[in-house]
């Protein structure tokens, strides 16, 4: 569904990304991990069409799409839970669900999809009238993940899901991970707490400096040499 081909991302002398290579199939769970400073967000941003492309390409469906508008790759099926999530606080949860839609010409099925959001993430519908800003943590990641879902993407990219967020409440947004799987979403997630992003995915990446060091599934990765040590690295940063 998704490839990227030795694609490198700059801030202007700085090399966020050199070369990285992956692909993606269709209803598959991916994660990639790294540290601090690694290259996630990056690499995330890039293929959302939200950092511009240095090098290299990203095709998505067959179609070569670096370089196209981030709101055209929305009409695509790709969409973006930003790191941080940017919810607009000062706006109601409904509305910052419904900001998920702009870009979508079949206004009649809006209403459908915000109550498939609210199924998903029961909490939501009892915060609709309230200001984003007043919730939790845990709640503005279900947000965040519910306004992307407005777009009805065929791609989801999430990053850093877990940042933050209490054990329990990151089990939750897992749940609702695993559930858009089974609808059919492919998903992309980064994290830098690795024991989630590793069960949750079927096969993970792991990004240091910009480039991929290793690559399988949780059993393959753990049976690598080096593994457990950048594994338990990671893993010392969990909260
Ligand atoms: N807008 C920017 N301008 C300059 N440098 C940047 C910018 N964004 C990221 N970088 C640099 O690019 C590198 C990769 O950053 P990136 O945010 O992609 O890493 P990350 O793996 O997402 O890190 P984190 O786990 O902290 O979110 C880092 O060295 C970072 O300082
Ligand atoms: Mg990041």
């Amino acid at each position: 569904m998704l490839a990227t081909e030795e694609l490198s991302v700059t801030y202007g002398n700085i090399l966020a990304l050199g070369g990285v290579s992956l692909r993606i199939e269709e209803r598959e769970i991916v994660s990639v991990i790294g540290p601090n400073g690694a290259g996630k967000s990056s690499l995330l941003n890039a293929i959302a069409g939200v950092v511009p492309v240095a090098s290299g390409s990203i095709e998505f469906e067959g179609q070569t799409i670096a370089g196209t508008a981030p709101e055209e790759l929305v009409r695509l099926g790709i969409s973006l839970v930003p790191e941080g999530r940017h919810i607009f606080g000062g706006l109601t949860v409904a509305e910052n669900i419904r900001i998920g839609a702009v870009a979508r010409r079949d206004r009649n099925a809006i209403d459908g999809d915000v109550e498939r959001v609210l199924a998903m993430f029961p909490v939501l519908r009892e915060r609709l009238r309230q200001p984003a800003g007043k919730l939790s943590g845990g709640e503005q990641q279900m947000l965040a993940i519910g306004r992307a879902l407005l777009a009805r993407p065929r791609l989801l990219l999430i990053d850093e899901p877990s940042l933050g967020l209490a054990p329990l409440v990151v089990s939750e947004v897992y749940r609702a991970i695993a559930d858009l799987r089974a609808e059919g979403v492919t998903i992309l997630i980064v994290e830098q707490s690795a024991t989630r992003a590793l069960e949750a995915a079927d096969r993970t990446y792991v990004l240091a400096s910009g480039s991929i060091v290793m690559a399988g599934d949780a059993a393959e990765l753990r049976a690598e040499e080096g593994f457990e040590d950048a594994y338990f690295g990671y893993k010392a940063r969990d909260p």
